[in-house]
C-alpha cells in the first residue's frame, strides 16, 4: 500500500493559509506604516549565518540549546538565524562608513529555534526587529518606547491592555554586587537564573542560585531584590550607579509618554545588553509569554570593527502579538478573497468579461473569471463558497442591448446595469454588504 507523507508542517512550524495570511498581512501593514513614519528603513538579511555570530554574544541558553544548525559541503558551520540583531550588528558594522548616524532600521525576518512548542512558544516565529544605531541620547530610549505605544494603538489596543516593563542591567548589578554582594565575574550567571524566576518554581530558582556558589544570605538577598520597587532598587545600588543608569534617569524625569513600570525581574536572556531592558506584555493573563523584548547594546558592533556604535531595540513576535490581538478581540477579519466573479453564459462572451474584468480590476476590485465553461448555478455556489459579494454575468442577449447583470449574492437579487455603469453598480452592492 501506498504509503503517503504526512501534510502536518514540521513541529514548531506553521502553514498560513489564505485567510490568515490576510490577518497578518492587513496587522503588519499598518505596524510598518508606523515605524516608518518614525523614519525607520527596512532591510533584510540572510537566513543562514555562521555560528559564530551568535556564540559571541548571545548567550549560552540561545547558542546551547537553540540553534538549528548544519555544516555545509565545505565544511562550514551554519545556524537558521535565531535573532536578527547579530546580524543587522554585522551589516551595519560592514556599512558604517556610508551611513548617517543614528541610523533608523527595521527587517521582519523569520526566526529559528529550538524549543518545546508551547503557548506563546515555537520553532520557527517572525520577529518584526526595529533598531536605532549610533545614538547615545535617552531620546532614542524614549522613541522606541513610543513608537511600541503607537504601534499597538494602531492596532486598536488600549494602554490597560499592554504593559512595558524594564529595568537597567547597570542598576540590576550594582544593587546584586552591593545587597547581595555578588562578585563581578557571577553577576552574568545570577541574572541567568533571575530572568527564569517567573517562569520556574521558587523553589528550583532558589536551588540553581546554590549551584552558582552563592551562601544563604546572598540568595536571601537575591529573592529581596526581585521584589524591591524602583525607589527600593535605587535605595541599595551604589548611588554613582543610580546616577548612571539611563532609565532611571528616563523613569526620575519623566521623559516619556509612554507608560513605562520599572520591574526588577527584566533580566533578559541575551548576553549583548549592557542598560536599558525591557519587555512588553499582555495584560490579559492567558496570553503570558512576552510581546516585545528589546534594550541597548552599546559593544556589538565591537565583534566586526573598531568602530563603536551602540544600538537600542527590540524585536516584536508574531505569535504573542497574534493572540494578544484575538485575545482582545482586536484581530481583522480576513479580507484578501476575489470581491467579484465575472461569469459567462456563452463562450462567445469571453471577451466581454474579459473586458469587464479588466473594469473592474482598474479600479482596484479583486476580480476572477472562471477557467471553464460551467453552469451557471455551480459557479454562482463556488463564488459564494469562496467569499465573493457580487457576480457580474454576461449573457449574449443582455450584450446584445448594452446590458450586463449584477447579483448580490448575500441577498439573492439582481438588476440589469448598462455596460459603462458595471464598476458603480459593483461598488454600490460591495457598500452594501460590507
Ligand atoms: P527576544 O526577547 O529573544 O529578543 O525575542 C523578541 C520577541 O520575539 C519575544 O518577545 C517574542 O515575542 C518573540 N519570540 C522569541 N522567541 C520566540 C519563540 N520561540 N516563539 C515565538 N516567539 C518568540 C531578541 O530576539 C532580540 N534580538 C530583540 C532585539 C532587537 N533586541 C534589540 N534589538
Amino acid at each position: 500500500m501506498t504509503q503517503f507523507l504526512s501534510t502536518a508542517p514540521y513541529k514548531g512550524t506553521r502553514d498560513f493559509l489564505p485567510a490568515e495570511m490576510s490577518v497578518r498581512t492587513q496587522v503588519f501593514s499598518k505596524l510598518y506604516a508606523v515605524i516608518e513614519s518614525y523614519g525607520f528603513e527596512r532591510y533584510d538579511g540572510p537566513l543562514l549565518e555562521p555560528v559564530e555570530l551568535y556564540e559571541a554574544k548571545s548567550g549560552s541558553e540561545l547558542v546551547n540549546e537553540q540553534l538549528f544548525t548544519l555544516t555545509d559541503q565545505g565544511g562550514r558551520r551554519l545556524a537558521l538565524r535565531p535573532e536578527m540583531t547579530p546580524s543587522v550588528a554585522r551589516m551595519i558594522a560592514a556599512n558604517a562608513p556610508q551611513l548617517a548616524f543614528p541610523a533608523r532600521w527595521y527587517s521582519h525576518p523569520n526566526c529559528h529555534r529550538y524549543e518545546r512548542p508551547q503557548k506563546g512558544r515555537v520553532r520557527e516565529h517572525w520577529q518584526i526587529n526595529v533598531d536605532v544605531f549610533g545614538s547615545e541620547s535617552l531620546e532614542a530610549e524614549v522613541e522606541i518606547f513610543e513608537l511600541i505605544h503607537d504601534m499597538l494603538c494602531s492596532l486598536g489596543a488600549k494602554p490597560s491592555q499592554y504593559e512595558i516593563r524594564a529595568n537597567d542591567r547597570v542598576l540590576a548589578h550594582s544593587a546584586l554586587r552591593t545587597y547581595a554582594r555578588i562578585p563581578d565575574e557571577s553577576l552574568g550567571k545570577v541574572m541567568r537564573v533571575l530572568d527564569r524566576w517567573e517562569k520556574y518554581p521558587r523553589d528550583v530558582v532558589l536551588k540553581q542560585l546554590g549551584e552558582l556558589g552563592l551562601d544563604s544570605a546572598s540568595i536571601t538577598a537575591c529573592e529581596e531584590l526581585t521584589a524591591k520597587d524602583f525607589a527600593g532598587i535605587c535605595a541599595v545600588a551604589a548611588p554613582e550607579d543610580v546616577a548612571k543608569s539611563r532609565l532611571a534617569t528616563i523613569l526620575n524625569s519623566g521623559m516619556t509618554n509612554a507608560a513605562v513600570r520599572f520591574d526588577p525581574l527584566i533580566v533578559r536572556g541575551l548576553d549583548y545588553y549592557t542598560s536599558t531592558v525591557f519587555e512588553v506584555f499582555d495584560t490579559n493573563p492567558e496570553n503570558r509569554r512576552s510581546i516585545f523584548g528589546g534594550g541597548r547594546y552599546d559593544n556589538l558592533t565591537a565583534l566586526f570593527s573598531k568602530q563603536r556604535i551602540p544600538g537600542i531595540g527590540f524585536g516584536m513576535g508574531d505569535v504573542t502579538l497574534m493572540d494578544f490581538l484575538s485575545g482582545h478581540g482586536l484581530a481583522p477579519a480576513p479580507n484578501a478573497g476575489a470581491q467579484v466573479v465575472v461569469l459567462p453564459l456563452s463562450p462567445a462572451t469571453r471577451t466581454p468579461l474579459k473586458e469587464a474584468a479588466a473594469r473592474l480590476r482598474r479600479a482596484g476590485l479583486r476580480v476572477t473569471t472562471p477557467h471553464e465553461d460551467t453552469q451557471l448555478g455551480k459557479e454562482l455556489k463556488k463564488a459564494d463558497k469562496c467569499g465573493a459579494k457580487v457576480a457580474v454575468i454576461i449573457g449574449e442577449d443582455e450584450l446584445a442591448r448594452g446590458k450586463l447583470v449584477v447579483r448580490d449574492l448575500r441577498r439573492s437579487t439582481q438588476r440589469e446595469v448598462a455596460r459603462e455603469d458595471i464598476t458603480a453598480a459593483v461598488l454600490a452592492v460591495l457598500e452594501h454588504v460590507d
